[in-house]
């Protein structure tokens, strides 16, 4: 298939384009030297392609990006002054593109779904996929008429609903470590798993993205974004491929089965908002007292909800999901527990945990956390460590993302079914929290959250 000739970024001046997208980027086209491929800035923001290509080439050092691909983008970028909302700029941009043309929506939902809206008047060209960053809509309802408002543009392939978790090294090693090896997956079930928790802690604080996050909140910012789908690779079965086609409707299925844990929204989830604090030496204010916060709003900054996935294989396997902001440690892991043992023969002594399949994912690493004769007494068990890394990949998340979207091969974006199942879940949530039945609890920055949540 012909690949993408233009990428287009709407929201070139924004954040997420120099710290994330084009840095990406940097890394894909030092990776494969050959890839020719035109790059156009458009935002409303005042620069001239000069500006933009001193942009990108700042963002591509800090990957130390080189070779005749990355020349060929520096030499031929341009910026074009762009209000995404408008049918005439939208024309216009498209018109500078050579060959099948990305458009790469770095914008907030409500100005990518006025873009979205504007493209209906403009005449596409042949093939042109429509790459959108998270959050998808703001909310299942919203994500539905999104997912109407593209089919009636291009085809469901053409779409690409940007999750970067999908391209970290240790998420993409889910597939291999499941279905490539006899071991763990036959012992993937409710008869072997007592819990999983996909945890995302981080000691990150707001960092000036008030306008973004203090809408979004640690639910939507993380779980609905991103762990839900991690969720569902590690609770789908086994796909026939891991082509676009086979892959997606595998998660989609699993997304389909989550739901609260005993279905109760209320007791299956808690979500806090750290106070004034130091983290390593950092003194962060209260999140309250952070620019841009609008106190009213009670946004959470760490969210905690346990699911299940109702299926045979699952039912009744808690899955816990997390992720916080400013916390004293950064744990980032997927980590399967397995259950006890049914008799332990009398005489081995020691201390007996359950057998923990753990998944880090930063750096990309696999822990099976086993019960083992120690080195000392041979009747008294220790804990063993068995460790494998997977390596940090051949590109960054964003390069991944970016790969996918320029061969114009959609496995690693979610399709608009999977996105509504997931603000389904989020959906149930946020309205039990937003009736008051759960309260926002507090937790000092640099603390391991809530004292109550500990045990
Ligand atoms: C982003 C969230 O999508 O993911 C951030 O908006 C979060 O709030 C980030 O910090 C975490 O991912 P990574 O890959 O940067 O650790």
């Amino acid at each position: 298939m012909e690949s993408i000739g233009t990428l287009v970024v709407l929201g070139a001046t924004g954040d997420l384009t120099s710290r994330l997208l084009l840095p990406g980027l940097g890394r894909l086209l030092t990776e494969q030297p050959g890839r020719r491929i035109r790059l156009i800035g458009a935002d409303l923001a005042p620069r001239d392609s000069q500006q933009w290509a001193d942009t990108v080439r700042a963002a591509f050092d800090s990957v130390e990006a080189t070779g005749p691909a990355v020349d060929h983008v520096l030499a031929h970028a341009e910026y074009l002054v762009t209000d995404a909302a408008s049918a005439e700029d939208l024309q216009q941009v498209l018109a500078s593109a050579t060959g099948i043309p990305a458009l790469y929506f770095a914008l907030p939902p409500a100005v990518t779904a006025q873009a979205i809206a504007a493209l209906h008047e403009v005449a596409l060209p042949e093939g042109t996929v429509l790459a959108l960053e998270k959050p998808f809509g703001v909310d299942r309802a919203s994500a539905a008429a999104l997912n109407r408002q593209l089919a009636s543009l291009v085809e469901e392939d053409q779409v690409f609903r940007v999750d970067h978790f999908l391209g970290k090294s240790t998420v993409l090693n889910i597939l291999g470590l499941r279905f490539a090896n006899y071991l763990f997956e036959p012992l993937l079930n409710r008869d072997h798993v007592a819990k999983v928790e996909i945890v995302y802690d981080e000691q990150l604080g707001l960092e000036n993205r008030a306008g973004y996050y203090d809408r979004a909140g640690a639910m939507v910012d993380m779980i609905q974004s991103h762990l839900l789908q991690v969720m569902a690779l590690v609770t789908m079965d086994a796909p026939q491929s891991v082509h676009a086609t086979d892959l997606r409707a595998a998660k989609t299925e699993a997304l389909r089965a989550v739901r609260p844990f005993g279905g109760d929204p209320v007791a299956a989830s808690r979500r806090a908002r750290y106070t004034a604090g130091t983290i390593e030496d950092r003194r962060l204010p209260s999140y309250v007292e952070e620019h841009g916060v609008d106190p009213e709003r009670d946004t959470e900054t760490l969210a905690e909800v346990t699911l299940e996935s109702s299926t045979w294989r699952w039912s009744g396997v808690p899955f816990t999901l997390r992720s916080g902001k400013a916390l004293g440690a950064a744990r980032r892991d997927i980590a399967i527990t397995f259950r006890e043992v049914p008799h332990l023969p009398t005489g081995l002594d020691g201390h007996l945990e359950p057998t923990v399949l753990r998944l880090c994912l930063k750096p990309d690493a696999m822990v099976l956390e086993l019960n083992v004769n120690g080195p000392g007494d041979p009747f008294v068990l220790d804990r063993g460590r068995l460790t494998a890394d997977f390596g940090a990949g051949r590109l960054n998340p964003y390069g991944e993302v970016l790969h996918g979207l320029l061969d114009r091969d959609p496995s690693l974006s979610l399709s608009g079914a999977a996105a509504e199942h997931a603000w389904g879940v989020v959906d149930q949530i946020r309205a039990a929290w937003q009736s008051g039945q759960v309260p926002l609890e507090e937790y000092p920055a640099g603390s391991p959250g809530p004292q109550n949540w500990q045990s």
